[in-house]
C-alpha cells in the first residue's frame, strides 16, 4: 500500500502564479497550466480544467489574489473598485457549487479591511493558502469520521470524482474511501464512469489505481443490478451544494443512485466540508442547476457520436432529497438522517 495518500494535488501556487493540473487531459496526459490573470482562471473553471466543488473554491480564492495584483498595478489606491469586474467574472464561471461563492465572499470580506495605499496581494495570498490548507485538513477529518461509519470489509460505490482532484487534496468521498481502505473497513470500490464528462472513468479510477485501492469501473446504468446482488454496502458521494434541510446537489445521476440505494437497502453517505453548505437556501429546489452544452452529450472527447443536430439535455447536477440520505459527513461532525432539525447541530459549529 502506498502510504502517501496525499500525493495527488491539483492546485499549486508556485513562483507567484497559479498552476492547475489540466483535468481534461487526465489520465492520458499530466499537463500543468499556469495562470497570472483572474479572467483566465474564471475560464479555466468554466471549461473544467479544474472541477469539483472544493477545488473550484480554492482556485477562485487564488483567482482573487491575481485580480488584486492586476487591480493594484492598474488602479493603485483605487484597487478595491477595480476588483468588482474580475470578481463578478469569477463568480459567473459555474453556478451550482456554492464553494465558489463562499471562497469569493471570504476573500472579499478580507480585502474590504485592507488599506488603499498598500499592495493587497500578500494579505490575500495568505488567506487563499489558508482556504487551501483548511480544505485538505477538513478532508482528513471527514475521512476518519466517514470511515468510522463503515463496517469491516465493506464494498462501496462512488459516482463522479470527489477525490484529491476535486478538492485541495485527499478528497471528500474518496477521502473516506482512502481512510476506509487503510482502516480495513472498505475492501472494494465500484466507480461509475459518470457520463458525459467521464470523471469516474478518467479521474476516480486513476486516483484509486494510484493508491492501490481495488477499483472496478462500471457504466452508471449497472448500479441497480450491482445492488440487487446484495454485495454493496454503501454509496459514497460528494456534494456541490447542501441546503439547510440537508438536500444535496451533486453530479447528475446521484439522485438515481439514492433511490436505488433506498430500494435495495444500501446506505447512502454524502461527504462535504461545511463550505459546501448553503444555509441561505432552505431546500434543494432553489439550487441553480447548471445546464451545459449539448455537445458534451452528443460527442465524446470531440468525436461526434449522436446524429448531427439531435437535441440533447445536459444538466450537470441533480438534487437528492435529504430523506434518501443516511449520513452527511462534514469536518464539523456527522449528521445522521439529515433534516432541517438535525442539520442545526452543524450550523452552530460551522
Ligand atoms: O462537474 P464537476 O466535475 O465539477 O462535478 C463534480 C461533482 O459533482 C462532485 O461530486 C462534487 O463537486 C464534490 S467534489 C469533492
Amino acid at each position: 500500500l502506498d502510504k502517501n495518500l496525499d500525493a495527488i494535488q491539483p492546485i499549486f501556487w508556485r513562483e507567484n502564479q497559479l498552476e492547475l493540473l489540466d483535468q481534461r487531459a487526465l489520465p492520458q496526459q499530466e499537463i500543468w497550466l499556469k495562470y497570472n490573470d483572474s479572467d483566465a482562471v474564471a475560464t479555466a473553471i468554466t471549461e473544467m480544467v479544474v472541477r469539483g466543488a472544493p477545488a473550484i473554491g480554492v482556485t477562485a480564492a487564488y483567482g482573487v489574489v491575481l485580480a488584486a495584483r492586476t487591480a493594484w498595478q492598474s488602479a493603485q489606491q483605487n484597487w478595491q473598485q477595480a476588483m468588482a469586474e474580475p470578481l463578478a467574472k469569477l463568480a459567473d464561471s459555474r453556478p451550482t457549487a456554492v464553494n465558489l461563492f463562499w471562497a469569493i465572499e471570504r476573500m472579499t470580506a478580507l480585502y474590504k479591511t485592507l488599506a488603499n495605499d498598500v499592495s493587497p496581494e500578500n494579505a490575500l495570498l495568505i488567506e487563499a493558502k489558508k482556504i487551501h490548507d483548511e480544505d485538505i485538513a477538513a478532508n482528513h477529518v471527514m475521512g476518519h469520521l466517514g470511515s468510522e461509519l463503515i463496517d469491516k470489509n465493506s464494498v462501496v460505490l462512488t459516482h463522479c470524482n470527489a477525490g484529491a482532484l476535486a478538492t485541495g487534496g485527499f478528497g471528500t468521498a474518496l477521502g473516506v474511501i482512502r481512510q476506509g481502505y487503510a482502516d480495513g473497513n472498505i475492501q472494494h470500490v465500484y466507480a461509475d464512469e459518470t457520463r458525459p464528462w467521464l470523471q469516474g472513468a478518467r479521474l476516480t479510477a486513476w486516483e484509486l489505481q494510484h493508491d492501490n485501492i481495488p477499483v472496478t469501473l462500471q457504466a452508471e446504468g449497472a448500479a441497480a443490478s450491482l445492488m440487487a446482488t446484495g454485495q454493496l454496502d454503501w454509496v459514497i458521494v460528494g456534494a456541490d451544494r447542501i441546503t439547510a434541510n440537508g438536500d444535496v446537489a451533486n453530479k447528475v445521476g446521484t439522485y438515481m443512485l439514492a433511490i436505488l440505494a433506498k430500494y435495495h437497502d444500501v446506505k447512502m453517505m454524502v461527504v462535504a466540508p461545511t463550505s459546501t453548505i448553503d444555509w441561505q437556501l432552505e431546500d434543494g429546489k432553489d439550487i441553480p442547476i447548471e445546464q451545459r452544452s449539448e455537445k458534451e452529450v452528443t460527442t465524446i472527447q470531440g468525436q461526434q457520436i449522436a446524429p448531427e443536430g439531435v437535441a440533447a439535455s445536459n444538466p450537470a447536477f441533480d438534487v437528492t432529497p435529504a430523506d434518501l440520505i443516511d449520513a452527511i459527513v462534514t469536518e464539523a461532525g456527522v449528521i445522521v438522517s439529515p433534516s432541517l432539525e438535525t442539520m442545526k447541530k452543524i450550523k452552530r459549529k460551522a
